[in-house]
């Protein structure tokens, strides 16, 4: 057996659109946080005996994941690999927007690159992490990530470690349910529906290197600036498709709501928002327990959780069950 470690990731910059579905390949690249309070394990065991493979989630067999982890593991180890049981376990919920895919599968290649024995470095971990969810070739590597993508692959790497700027993030949780459109069912009908996909696409590249250059300079209203629109757009391109997709609630708004406040009344935070109702409100340490309070007290909120800046996916343990 071989345990793994990843935590989940929150895009600044987002991934929304494929260029190849295929090979799961973004259609632009994206800059993210890697956190360090939140976390899923992945145990996966190879077995000689024969069987299919089998996965429980938090204690639960789950049947809807374990296509996409089985097809995962061919890619990593061969069609003709040994049957695997993958125990996945996380801190947070999943499927609600809080990029537990990510986590998931970085986790996943991870420890199944370790059980079988091969030599695969972080890169060639990030690209099969990638193939079975884009957002999860960011969870291998730590602090400030940003992913580029040509037409042949994606490439990620830190642009700034963990400790060089000590970022907050405060979660607010506004629902627990799992999402009612998975992200890439709803990318496919943001592209082929959306006005504002081609738009979207175009203007990524822009984007990011305002975020990279204000990360560079650790301009945290700069990055404000950039983040919350890069999110706004992202969610207009969602509204605009038909049938629209909305993951928002009425809490989600009253977040947002109270992030401005906030900020109107000179706090450095900002929010973003993934597939999902949740809202992520990024500051500075100095600012954290205010942000946290006043997201606490908003209507509908179910409670917050805080991380920092954390490590990329790494091997926690092997041996003899
Ligand atoms: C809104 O990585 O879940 O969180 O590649 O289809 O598995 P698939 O999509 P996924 O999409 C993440 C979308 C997002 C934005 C982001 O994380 O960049």
């Amino acid at each position: 057996m071989t345990v793994a470690q990843a935590q989940p990731n929150i895009a600044l910059i987002k991934y929304w659109g494929k260029r190849d579905h295929a090979r799961n390949l973004p259609a632009t690249g994206s800059l993210s946080l890697t956190l360090d309070t939140l976390w899923t394990r992945m145990d996966v065991r190879f077995s000689d005996s024969g069987g299919a493979d089998r996965l429980s989630v938090n204690g639960a067999e789950d049947t809807p994941m374990l296509a996409r982890v089985s097809a995962c593991l061919d890619r990593l180890c061969g069609p003709g690999r040994p049957p695997a049981t993958i125990a996945s376990t996380a801190n947070f919920p999943v499927r609600a927007g809080l990029a537990s895919s990510a986590s998931a599968f970085a986790a996943l290649v991870t420890a199944a690159s370790a059980a079988a024995g091969q030599s695969r470095d972080r890169q060639a971990l990030a690209r099969m992490a990638g193939a079975a969810s884009g957002s999860a070739a960011r969870s291998l590597y730590p602090g400030i990530v940003e992913l580029t993508v040509d037409d042949e692959q994606i490439s990620a790497r830190t642009i700034i470690a963990v400790d060089e700027w000590p970022l907050r993030i405060v979660v607010a949780i506004t629902a627990d349910a799992a999402k009612p459109v998975s992200s890439g069912e709803a990318m496919s009908r943001s592209a082929a529906t959306s006005p504002f996909y081609g738009a979207w696409v175009e203007r990524q590249d822009h984007d990011l290197e305002a975020a990279r250059s204000a990360v560079r300079r650790r301009d945290f209203e700069r990055l404000a600036a950039v983040s919350e629109h890069n999110c706004l757009k992202m969610h207009s391109v969602m509204w605009t498709s038909r049938p629209a997709i909305v993951y928002w609630n009425a809490a989600t708004v009253a977040c947002m709501e109270t992030v401005h406040e906030l900020q109107r009344a000179g706090v450095p935070v900002f929010f973003t928002i993934d597939a999902g109702p949740q809202v992520k409100a990024v500051c500075l340490p100095d600012a954290e327990a205010r942000v946290a309070e006043a997201l606490s007290s908003t209507p509908g909120v179910q409670r917050v959780m805080r991380s920092g800046l954390g490590e990329g996916a790494r091997v926690l343990g092997s041996g003899d069950p």
